[in-house]
Parts: C-alpha cells; structure tokens; sequence
C-alpha cells in the first residue's frame, strides 16, 4: 500500500477513538443533567466510533500494513447549554467527512481502488451521521424549550440501540 495512504488511515485510527472519547463526554454531560435518553444516544454513538476504528485497524492488519497507536486526545469541549453538545457533535462529524474525503483521495491518486472501495462504506456513514447530527439539532430548537417535549424526546432517544457496523472485513 501507498505509504501516505497508510499513514492516513493510521491517523484516522486515533481520530476515531478520539470521536469515541468526545461522544462519551458529551454522554457524560447528559448524565450530569439528568437527560439519560441524551446520555444513551452518545454512549451508543462512541460504540460506533470505537467501531470505526476497528474497522481501520483490521483493514491495514489484512493488507500487512503496519498499526502504530498513539495517545488519544483529551476531549476539551466546553458546554454550557444542552444544544451546545449537538453542535460540537455536527461540527465533529463535518471535520471527519472532510477527513475521509482527503483518505479517499489520496487513495484515487495511487489507483488504491481496494481503499476506495472500503473506504465508500465511511462515505455513506459519514453522510448519516451528519444527517443524524443536523435532524437531533433541529428536534432540539422545536421542542428544547418545553419540559415535556424535552422529556418525550429524551425518552425516544433512550430507545437507540447498539447495532453492529454493516460493514465485515
Ligand atoms: Fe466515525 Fe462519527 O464518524
């Protein structure tokens, strides 16, 4: 393989922890202010995300590349209301997408068609994540403002469950 390539997909490794590592604060956050749907969602969120990075590492172990983890970033976000969270979460996904493009480009320019087309998987995902992000944001500003609309959706959102990748390796 490309050695850029590897390298790409060897950062992104950490990047995906990292993705995991923020979702869990943001769990956190919830749990702190009592919203235990929010904290469900964002725990379930981590899971996929510590499951991307799965993905990544296996796919460089099955093409005998090389896996080099190194320290994951503590999360530093500051939240202060309970949209700021959903936010960080859409901005998150927006700098991953745009990192999964530069992968899948790198990959296009050496004629790695074999990433391109494990990589196709993490474009489609990265498509409905920031659609997940955007949809709880515009649930928040319709019904943030209401008690009893924050707990029905709080109650819908502790009814996601953990389903694992689509994608085998
Ligand atoms: Fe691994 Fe949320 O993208």
């Amino acid at each position: 393989m490309d050695k850029k390539v590897s390298e790409l997909l060897n950062d992104q490794i950490n990047k995906e922890f990292y993705s995991a590592y923020l979702y869990l604060d943001i769990a956190n956050f919830y749990s702190a202010k009592g919203l235990d749907g929010f904290a469900n969602w964002y725990q379930i969120q981590a899971k996929e995300e510590q499951d991307h990075a799965m993905l990544m590492y296996q796919y460089l172990h099955n093409n005998s590349e090389p896996v080099s983890l190194e320290a994951i970033a503590k999360p530093d976000k500051e939240f202060k209301t309970l949209e700021d969270p959903l936010h960080v979460a859409l901005s998150h996904e927006k700098y991953v997408t745009a990192l999964i493009n530069n992968i899948y480009a790198a990959a296009q320019s050496v004629n790695d068609y074999r990433t391109v087309q494990f990589l196709d998987w993490f474009v489609k995902e990265q498509g409905e994540e920031e659609k997940n992000s955007t949809d709880l944001i515009t649930k928040m500003e319709l019904y943030g403002s209401d008690a009893k609309a924050l707990y029905m959706l709080n109650s819908e959102l502790a009814g996601r469950t953990y389903a694992a990748p689509s994608l085998v390796l």
